[in-house]
């Protein structure tokens, strides 16, 4: 029987562009909908484990054996990885800093681009969560390549800034010379993030997008929000932090807006 959990990847090569708030805030809101969600935090920076778990069980886990790096590295079935948050509806996969030699230890690995995908195939089989959200490192290479191969769908945060924008391009000149190992891969959109409404930019980076090929512009921006930072430095998604804020009902409807390009 196929499997009904759809697997999606917030993908940039560019930092900060908001890859890991979106990911933790979009599987907060999914969860909000009544989805069962399982989010695998794939960056050695650990802010998407750092969103839902206090500091001191982050650095424990990454050092242990119970995270991504050693699960990838030995090619270990993921479902053995699994840590419940604090929310019912919410699993997650814990990253390491180990992830910074992930790319030596994938190199020797036959079909190294499909590790992830084959550490998910229990997981996908069982149809235990409605939603896999992968958060991804600030880099395209061998990496990335397992997590666009584990893919049904791609998100792509940018940031509504010069910088922002540049590079865009090699991101989707990447994903199309891979496109042979990733045939299924559908880009379900760009979300515009840290936008802020004064500042004239906001349209020139809209302008800039309708020029690039792929992008199909998610018509929620996420605007610049304090509540996004004080949400972070209190290991919450931002809704459960402060409900009322601006982000969290922008995440909400970002969130149903996915929900609904997912199963047209
Ligand atoms: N809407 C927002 N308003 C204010 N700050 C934000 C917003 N979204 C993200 N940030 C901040 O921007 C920084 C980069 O976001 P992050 O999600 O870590 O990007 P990435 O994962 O792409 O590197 C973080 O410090 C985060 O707190
Ligand atoms: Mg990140």
């Amino acid at each position: 029987m196929a499997s009904s959990t759809h697997v999606l990847c917030f993908v940039n090569n560019k930092g900060g562009s908001g890859k890991s708030t979106t990911c933790a805030n979009v599987g907060y809101s999914l969860s909000s909908l009544g989805y069962k969600v399982l989010l695998i935090d794939g960056d050695m920076q650990l802010n998407l484990s750092l969103a839902y778990f206090d500091e001191d069980f982050v650095l424990e886990t990454a050092k242990s054996d119970k995270n991504l790096y050693t699960a990838i590295k030995s090619q270990k079935d993921l479902s053995d990885y699994i840590f419940p948050t604090r929310y019912p509806g919410i699993d997650m996969i814990l990253s390491s800093t180990l992830m910074s030699s992930i790319e030596y230890d994938l190199f020797t690995k036959w079909q190294r681009e499909y590790i992830l995908k084959n550490g998910l195939k229990n997981i996908l089989t069982e149809n235990k969560y409605d939603y896999i959200l992968i958060d991804s490192p600030p880099t395209l290479g061998g990496w990335v390549m397992n997590i666009l191969c584990a893919s049904h769908y791609m998100i792509t945060p940018v940031e509504a800034s010069p910088w922002g924008l540049f590079g865009l391009a090699n991101l989707f000149d990447f994903l199309n010379e891979i496109k042979y190992v990733t045939p299924d891969l559908q880009m379900l959109g760009v979300c515009i993030t840290k936008a802020d409404s004064r500042k004239s930019y906001l349209k020139q980076t809209l302008s800039a997008l309708e020029e690039l090929r792929h992008t199909h512009v998610f018509e929620t921006y996420i605007k610049v929000d304090s509540a996004i930072e004080w949400s972070q430095e209190n290991g919450r998604p931002v809704m459960d932090y402060k409900k009322s804020s601006r982000s969290a009902k922008e995440y909400l409807c970002l969130t149903k807006e996915v929900v609904e390009r997912v199963t047209q």
